[in-house]
């Protein structure tokens, strides 16, 4: 086990400034988050993509506090030395600072150490609330997935100087509100540059372009274990859906032809008890 990274090391970690790119990827299981710790990310995010990549559903609206707890515990047993950020899924920022804050505890009680929510300067109360019981929280701004019907889809954002500008806005009012760093989705690369210079925390970005603090992407789109949605964003670095169609097929057809199990992957009983079974007796 190394040394985990902090929220202060990460909110440090301003590209700008010298620092290093941070990387950040998605897990939602032990092993998952086994894998992304042994290849050294900075950071594992218990995305409310959950609900997509391994939940089956169309947007990211059907996951509940609940769900990102089971899988928030799930990453955390993993121990790793990446820091863990869970995401509040939808509505569970939406209602009273108390149910927010209540709901962020359950995430941090669960193994994060930290929290993400999506949203602009409307969010800025809930996120003092939650920073104020000493719970750090990430911004999330550009293409808000659990926006998706109000923005008609899960479509690029700021791409008029206007609202390149309000995104901006959005992420300097995050940073005051005391965010330690924001993620930017699904905006033209130039915007990204604009707000990565305007902000003093980290950038991540994802669909953003190069000029962000950090990248994050989504473990399953990586490693090519999903094909239902493919951005122009993801760069797969493995087909690891396509080895592992390969293998199971390889399974089934050693099942079906008697080729497994082997006797060295049988158990074998004693021979004085086969015997007293009356097992090979001749
Ligand atoms: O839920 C998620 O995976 C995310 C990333 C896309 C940033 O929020």
């Amino acid at each position: 086990m190394g040394t985990r990274l902090t929220v202060p090391a990460v909110r440090a970690r301003k590209a700008r400034a010298g620092g290093e790119p941070l990387v950040m990827v998605t897990a939602y299981d032990a092993p998952g988050a086994r894998l992304a710790d042994a290849a050294g990310v900075d950071m594992l995010l218990v995305g409310d993509s959950l609900a997509m990549v391994v939940l089956g559903h169309p947007d990211t609206l059907s996951v509940t506090v609940d769900d990102m707890v089971h899988h928030t515990a799930a990453v955390a047993r993993a121990e790793p030395d990446a820091l863990i950020v869970a995401d509040l899924p939808w509505l569970s920022y939406h209602v009273s600072p108390q149910d927010t804050i209540c709901n962020a505890a359950r995430l941090v009680r669960a193994g994060a150490q930290a929290v993400k929510l999506e949203g602009g300067a409307e969010r800025v109360p809930m996120i003092e609330a939650i920073a104020a019981a000493e719970i750090p929280v990430m911004g999330h701004v550009g293409l808000t997935p659990q926006s998706v019907h109000a923005l008609g889809g899960f479509r690029v954002q700021g791409r008029t100087a206007e609202a390149a500008i309000q995104l901006v806005e959005s992420a300097k009012a995050l940073e005051h509100a005391g965010c330690f760093a924001v993620v930017l989705e699904g905006v033209p690369a130039d915007v990204a540059r604009l707000v990565t210079e305007a902000v003093g925390v980290p950038t991540i970005g994802i669909g953003a372009g190069p000029d962000c603090d950090g990248q994050v992407l989504v473990y399953h789109d990586l490693l090519g274990l999903q094909d239902e949605l493919r951005p122009r964003f993801v760069r797969r670095y493995a087909d690891l859906g396509d080895a592992t169609v390969e293998a199971l097929g390889r399974f089934a057809a050693d099942v079906r032809a008697g080729r497994f199990p082997s006797p060295s992957e049988s158990y074998s009983l004693d021979s004085t008890e086969a015997a007293a079974l009356g097992l090979y007796a001749s």
